[in-house]
């Protein structure tokens, strides 16, 4: 990885820089999820899909680490949003918070 300004934000989600992952790799993180723990980055909505190459080249420059011998982050189950109806009414039955692009209606390819 080339070199990269300590400024410059590698996971965009929670905003952490380069110089703040060099900080926990220099004082002995070694995984992602080291890295997670001690500075948020990972855990933000998209789960690191997007910071998580970008940490990992990092470690790998940092502890010499084979690339596909990091192991890959801990990620929050993908969960959807329940109607308070549902929980209030101890309802067996699943009731799903629609998006409100479930009510749009297109015709020929454009929004009503
Ligand atoms: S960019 Fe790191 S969690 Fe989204």
């Amino acid at each position: 990885m080339n070199e990269l300004d300590k400024s410059t934000i590698i996971c965009r989600c929670e905003e952490i820089s380069c110089e703040e992952i060099e900080d926990v790799l220099t004082n002995g993180a070694k995984t992602f999820d080291d890295i997670k723990r001690l500075t948020r980055c990972g855990m933000g909505p998209c789960q690191s899909k997007i910071c998580h190459s970008l940490v990992a080249a990092m470690i790998h420059e940092k502890t010499n680490t084979p690339i596909f011998q990091i192991p890959l982050p801990r990620m929050r189950m993908p969960l959807s949003p329940i109607k308070l109806e549902t929980l209030a009414t101890n309802s067996t039955s699943f009731s799903s918070v629609k998006s409100v692009l479930d009510e749009v209606e297109l015709e020929d390819g454009k929004v009503r």
